[in-house]
């Protein structure tokens, strides 16, 4: 570290001039002053060592930076787990927001004063409504007795960092389903304020680094003076090569940051939501009507692209069902209610149909699908061989689509995504027509030298697999 070396207030020589003397007298005064009100610790000059007294507060502030830094990064983590275990665990019967199977968890801490209590909840739901908790038989009572899974893997922390997703995540996902109906949806801008936070944080604490810098400077000089020392004319901050050196550092490493997770997620999407022109419940169709998923996206099996169904597919029933009366009332992400039978007129402009007269118009047009999937043009993808020959299920990739009202984007679509999946997925090799080709892994499998190939094994994760 070149600039740490740098020290502006290197000492001259001592001048013994008499008249410095009066002057001497005051300034000592001024000295005393400041090390009685502006220092906590006794002031003590350490005029052989300026040097080494300045290192120290180098060292502080770059300690004091590397633990912001860490600390934030672990922050960051917390969140983002607490999030990743609300979707994976809870949010197949939880919103925050709104009721799906159980309750919606906004405000639940409040419900319940007993913490230790909801977290037995969590881990086992049954344990706590036999022990009588009050919250626990009305809410279980409330909701028709369905049991809730029991997590008992989950620990108070991990419980913790779900609530803290609860409390904080509800508010941005809320903003988040707002702007989406808006149609002015920026799915990457979620998080961006608690980076503005940490910004911010960082940018106080900065400017507190730099002041306490020029206090420290100004009481050297002071306590030089009145030793009768002379010293250089103090450079001005913005001259002074050590805080022009962090700053470049600072701006370096964040602007860095920034562009390196702007370009990663340049046309990344998870959580894409759009509004579609017609309310569309997958969760009605394919969950309680149980229609299966190769009615409508018949191409996943057996050609590159799954499709979207034509109006056609819909009126083969809906020439039938024109109005939506047995299935629960819909809500819309943001919570208001849509008319499933008005949804479903909907679908009769686009397809021209009379309901009254039974009749096409022949005034149809397309419905035109707001596209959520989306993978860049250099990506080579196939449905039918995953589907068909990789025998992959819909919702490994897709999510639980059959609970999902309005569909969203699960997985980032990343390449890493793609590619730990190939090295970890092993591909069913007995009754699979299609890997007969590979006789030596079928030898090595029968003579128990291998017990199983992934993907990777077979070229899985060869660039050229993927990319044109
Ligand atoms: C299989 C569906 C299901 C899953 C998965 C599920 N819950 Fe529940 N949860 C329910 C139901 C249903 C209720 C309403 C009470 C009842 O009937 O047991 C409920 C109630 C609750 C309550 C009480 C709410 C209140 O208003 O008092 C909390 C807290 C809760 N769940 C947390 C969680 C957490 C945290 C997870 C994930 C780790 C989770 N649940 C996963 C179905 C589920
Ligand atoms: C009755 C017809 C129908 C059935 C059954 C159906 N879907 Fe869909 N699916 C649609 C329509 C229409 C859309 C476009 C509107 C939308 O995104 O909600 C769609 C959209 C999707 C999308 C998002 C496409 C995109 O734009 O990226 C996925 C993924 C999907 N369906 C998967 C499934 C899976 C998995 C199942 C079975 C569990 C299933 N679908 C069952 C009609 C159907
Ligand atoms: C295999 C039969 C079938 C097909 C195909 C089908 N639907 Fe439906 N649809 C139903 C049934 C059953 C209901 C539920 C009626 C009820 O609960 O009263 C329903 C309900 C609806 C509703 C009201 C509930 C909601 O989801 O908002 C809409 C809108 C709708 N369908 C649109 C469509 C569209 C658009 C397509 C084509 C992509 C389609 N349906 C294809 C059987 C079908
Ligand atoms: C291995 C992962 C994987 C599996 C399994 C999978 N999909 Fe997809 N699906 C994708 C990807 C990736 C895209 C985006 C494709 C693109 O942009 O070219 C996609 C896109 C779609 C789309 C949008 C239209 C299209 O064809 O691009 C629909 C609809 C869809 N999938 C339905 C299904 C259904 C239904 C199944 C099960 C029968 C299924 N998918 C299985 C990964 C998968
Ligand atoms: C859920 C696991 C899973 C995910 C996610 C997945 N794949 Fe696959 N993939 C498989 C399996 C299983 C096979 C084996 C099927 C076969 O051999 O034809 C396969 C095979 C392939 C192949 C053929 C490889 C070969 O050697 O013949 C390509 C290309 C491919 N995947 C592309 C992709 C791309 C691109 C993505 C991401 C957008 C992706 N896959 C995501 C499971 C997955
Ligand atoms: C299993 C499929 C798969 C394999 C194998 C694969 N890629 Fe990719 N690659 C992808 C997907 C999917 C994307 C799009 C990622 C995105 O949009 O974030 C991508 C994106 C990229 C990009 C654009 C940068 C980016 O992150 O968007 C480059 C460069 C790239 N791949 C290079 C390679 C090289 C080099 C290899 C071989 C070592 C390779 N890929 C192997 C699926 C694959």
């Amino acid at each position: 570290m070149g600039f740490l070396k740098y020290n502006p207030l290197k000492r001259r020589p001592v001048l013994h001039q008499k008249k410095y003397q009066d002057v001497d007298i005051l300034l000592k005064s001024c000295a005393k002053f400041a090390r009685d009100h502006w220092n906590p610790v006794p002031f003590q000059p350490q005029f052989t060592e300026g040097m080494n007294q300045k290192r120290t507060v180098f060292q502080k502030i770059i300690s004091a930076f590397v633990l912001l830094v860490l600390l934030s990064g672990s922050l960051v983590l917390n969140a983002q787990d607490g999030k990743a275990l609300f979707n994976q665990k809870c949010a197949s019967c939880h919103a925050i927001d709104k009721q799906l199977v159980g309750p919606a968890l906004k405000g639940v801490e409040d419900r319940w004063d007993d913490k230790a209590m909801l977290y037995d909840w969590v881990r086992n739901s049954a344990a706590v409504i036999k022990k009588g908790y009050p919250r626990a038989v009305t809410v279980y009572n409330e909701y028709n007795k369905i049991q809730m899974t029991a997590f008992p893997e989950l620990k108070d922390a991990d419980i913790d960092a779900i609530l803290g997703y609860i409390n904080t995540g509800g508010a941005k996902a809320a903003a988040a389903g707002a702007a989406t109906t808006e149609g002015t949806a920026a799915p990457a801008a979620e998080g961006s304020d608690s980076n503005l936070l940490y910004g911010i944080l960082t940018l106080v604490l900065a400017v507190i680094a730099l002041i306490l810098l020029q206090v420290n400077s100004n009481l050297r000089k002071m306590s030089d003076e009145a030793e009768g020392a002379q010293t250089a004319e103090p450079i001005p901050f913005y001259r002074n090569k050590a805080y022009i050196a962090i700053f470049a550092i600072l701006l370096f490493l964040g602007g860095g940051y920034m562009t390196f997770q702007g370009a990663q997620g340049l046309g990344r999407s998870k959580n894409y939501q759009p509004e579609q022109p017609i309310f569309y419940s997958h969760t009605v169709h394919a969950g309680i009507n149980q229609i299966n998923c190769l009615y409508c996206h018949g191409g996943a099996q057996d050609s590159k692209h799954a499709n979207i169904p034509s109006v056609n597919i819909c009126m083969n029933c809906h020439m039938g069902i024109n109005e939506y009366v047995k299935g629960p009332q819909l809500l819309r992400e943001d919570g208001s209610k849509v008319d499933g039978t008005a949804e479903i007129q909907k679908l009769y402009q686009y397809a021209g149909w009379d309901p009254n007269k039974k009749a096409y118009t022949g005034e149809g047009k397309p419905i035109e699908w707001v596209r959520i999937h989306n993978l860049p043009d250099h990506v080579y993808f196939n449905h039918s061989q995953h589907v068909t020959a990789g025998k992959q299920n819909c919702q490994t990739c897709h999510g639980e689509i059959q609970k999902m009202d309005e569909v969203y984007q699960f997985t980032d679509l990343s390449m890493g995504w793609c590619v730990n999946c190939h090295r970890e997925t092993k591909v069913q090799f007995t009754d699979n027509k299609f890997y007969s080709i590979y006789e030596k892994f079928h030898e090595d499998m029968k003579n128990k030298k291998i017990d199983s190939v992934t993907v990777e094994k077979i070229g899985g994760t060869e660039c050229q697999k993927c990319h044109y």
